[in-house]
């Protein structure tokens, strides 16, 4: 009998709705033409579940989440809901839901498509080639420690991370890096802060059990300027959650757009699949938004949670053969384009190749 899945579809705000279509559109293609089915089930997170239930994480959404394969996930957030009391906010909804479902392992992708080489800011003989696997912690660090507050005349938040959170990602970034170019470099502030120095003493410990791979470190400020500078330097790097944060943006960059990456969240159970950008909220509603990070998301969904790697590979084909056919949306668009496309023409595109 034929595999079926059930899917968690979280649209939430901003453009997430209108990626989340196309993403849907190119799963159910692909599904078709490989044999397996899928479920969805839709559930409310960030701003719409606010205004629909008064809190950004419905026990729903928690209770859902738990009974499906996997779950793909759109945007959160927008000016609607920036003046709410902090619990209230759509961010805190989405690190709840991180929390709740465990995914402690964030894997955030920076590759850069030939096709796209003259889309990035930087020469194309500086990013021809990277390939670099962000590994970031999601679920401890500075997003969660407490004790944290906002007084009158100073705030404070606390960064912490314990001995378990640290080896459990150390492994998930060697256990990837095996996989890849075996090496990885970990990146901290060491120099400066002793949550980092405790981070690097575990990591160096970790390591030894993987004497494959290369391990090397490097502090958080010099690796924004490498990752500008020279990134093909990098195969696999390993951070805690607020460094992952800063660095996978700016990583995102060599790719041309930050509308082009995927990422992929986990950890103790159920992972959650998500484009790595925002909600956009000045360009949402307007179908112009790139849907390629949302279907590359699904494409991870299928191959780490799924298992249907060869569906993955004929979305991630079927991604490199449009651009190479010169289509693209408006964020991608000033570069070797035959056409500017909407966000549901590429999803189109994109869920004919794979019908082939
Ligand atoms: C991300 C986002 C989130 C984060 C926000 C929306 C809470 O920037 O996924 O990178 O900071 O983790
Ligand atoms: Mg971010």
């Amino acid at each position: 009998m034929a595999n079926s899945y059930k899917i968690g579809v979280i649209r939430g705000d901003g453009i997430g709705p209108e990626i989340i279509d196309e993403a849907i559109k190119v799963l159910d293609a692909v599904s078709v033409k490989e044999g397996f089915t899928l479920k969805y089930e839709e559930m409310l997170l960030g701003g719409v579940a606010i205004d629909e239930t008064g809190v950004p994480l419905p026990d729903e959404t928690i209770n859902g989440v738990k009974k499906c394969d996997a779950v793909l996930f759109g945007a959160i957030g927008g000016p609607k809901w920036d003046t709410l009391p902090r619990e209230l906010r759509p961010e805190t909804g989405l690190l709840g839901l991180r929390k709740e479902m465990g995914t402690f392992a964030n894997l955030r992708p920076a590759m850069v498509y030939d096709e796209l080489i003259n889309a990035s800011t930087l020469k194309s003989e500086v990013v021809k080639g990277v390939d670099i696997m962000v590994v970031r912690e999601l679920t401890g660090g500075i997003y969660f420690g407490q004790p944290r507050e906002l007084l009158e005349d100073c705030a404070y938040n606390t960064m912490i991370y314990t001995r378990q959170e640290v080896e459990r990602i150390a492994k998930v970034a060697f256990e990837i890096a095996m996989k890849r170019n075996k090496r990885v470099c970990s990146v901290d502030k060491a120099n400066v802060l002793e949550v980092s120095q405790f981070w690097r003493d575990i990591v160096i410990e970790v390591a030894k059990a993987y004497p494959e791979v290369e391990l090397s470190h490097m502090y958080v400020d010099n690796t924004a300027m490498q990752l500008i500078r020279e990134p093909k330097q990098f195969d696999v790097i390993l951070t805690g959650n607020i460094f992952g944060d800063i660095l996978s943006d700016a990583a995102s960059m060599l790719s041309g757009s930050i509308g082009l990456l995927p990422s992929a969240s986990i950890g103790e159970g159920v992972g959650l699949y998500e484009p790595i950008h925002g909600s956009a909220p000045d360009i949402a509603g307007q179908g112009i938004a790139n849907p390629l990070a949302t279907i590359s998301s699904a494409s991870m969904m299928l191959r780490y949670a799924l298992k249907e790697e060869s569906a993955a590979d004929k979305i991630d084909k079927a991604i490199k053969q449009i651009l190479a056919e010169g289509y693209r949306t408006g964020d991608i668009g000033n570069y070797d384009a035959k056409e500017i496309c909407t966000c549901s023409k590429m999803g189109n595109l994109i869920a004919d190749y794979v019908s082939k």
